[in-house]
């Protein structure tokens, strides 16, 4: 019993500290502000693929629950990609990885070896090698005028881009951005794209071969530190609001 009471209250004295500890206090103020940011992504894909004013292919990589994004999408043609690591129902077209899918593409085993989308949403692994790839696919997938979409590139905390999806009592509260910025960062620095990030839904990143979105970034940043990342947030992913996004393409 003594030794019962003695585990139940350390429980209490550990929660009492995460509860209070700055780090935690900090995650969620956050997480409450990013929470209030508008639009979510599917606006802006939406967005994008009306202005383009003509019947249009639509690419997502990484599903998860479709009606949470996918669903909401307005394309002529839709087309989605995810191994089903989240979700086992998995209702997606294609049931691979995404460098699977791209080779399958590429060998003519599914669609059409010259098939170039209107749009490409990444959003799979979340991880800055897997991106990095998902993002020279893309650009070959994509037509001259249009757009990759790629969610979660504005990390908000050191613990939103961890590589570890699997620890969930950090400060993130489980939300998880990965490393995804690594990759969307070192595209900025390509002069062969443009590229922006929208300051909402937690980080909205788009990369256009032809619409002047913003210069390539001038920030050194070698061993991408996220300290250094955090100190130069706005001008590593060109962090943009969605207002002067639109006018930049209207
Ligand atoms: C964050 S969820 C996608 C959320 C969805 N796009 C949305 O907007 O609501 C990430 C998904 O990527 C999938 N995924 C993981 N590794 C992948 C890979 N290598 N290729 C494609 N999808 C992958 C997971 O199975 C998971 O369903």
């Amino acid at each position: 019993m003594k030794a019962y009471l003695k585990r139940k209250k350390n429980i209490y004295e550990l929660g009492k500290r995460v509860i209070n500890n700055k780090f935690h206090k900090e995650g969620e103020r956050i997480i409450t502000m990013e929470h209030k940011k508008s639009p979510y992504r599917y606006e802006l894909i939406n967005f994008l693929l009306n202005f383009l004013n003509r019947e249009t292919k639509y690419l997502e990589i990484g599903v998860r629950f479709p009606q949470q994004n996918f669903d909401l999408i307005v394309s002529k043609e839709k087309y989605s990609v995810d191994p089903g690591y989240e979700n086992p129902k998995n209702p997606v077209d294609f049931k691979v990885t995404s460098d699977v899918f791209f080779e399958d593409v590429r060998e003519g085993k599914i669609l059409q070896e010259d098939i170039l989308f209107d749009v490409i949403f990444i959003d799979g692994l979340h991880l800055a090698d897997q991106v990095e790839r998902d993002i020279k696919n893309s650009l070959s997938f994509l037509k001259e005028d249009g757009y990759i979409v790629m969610h979660d590139c504005n990390p908000p905390s050191e613990f939103h881009a961890s590589e570890n999806h699997n620890y969930k009592l950090s400060p993130a509260k489980g939300y998880w951005n990965g490393t995804t910025w690594k990759a969307f960062f070192k595209q900025r620095q390509s002069k062969e794209t443009y590229s922006c990030c929208i300051d909402s839904d937690w980080g909205i990143g788009v990369i256009s071969k032809s619409l002047n979105l913003g210069k390539p970034t001038k920030i050194n940043n070698p061993y991408f530190e996220f300290n250094v990342f955090n100190e130069n947030r706005k001008e590593s992913l060109n962090l943009i609001s969605y207002k002067s996004f639109q006018k930049k393409i209207l």
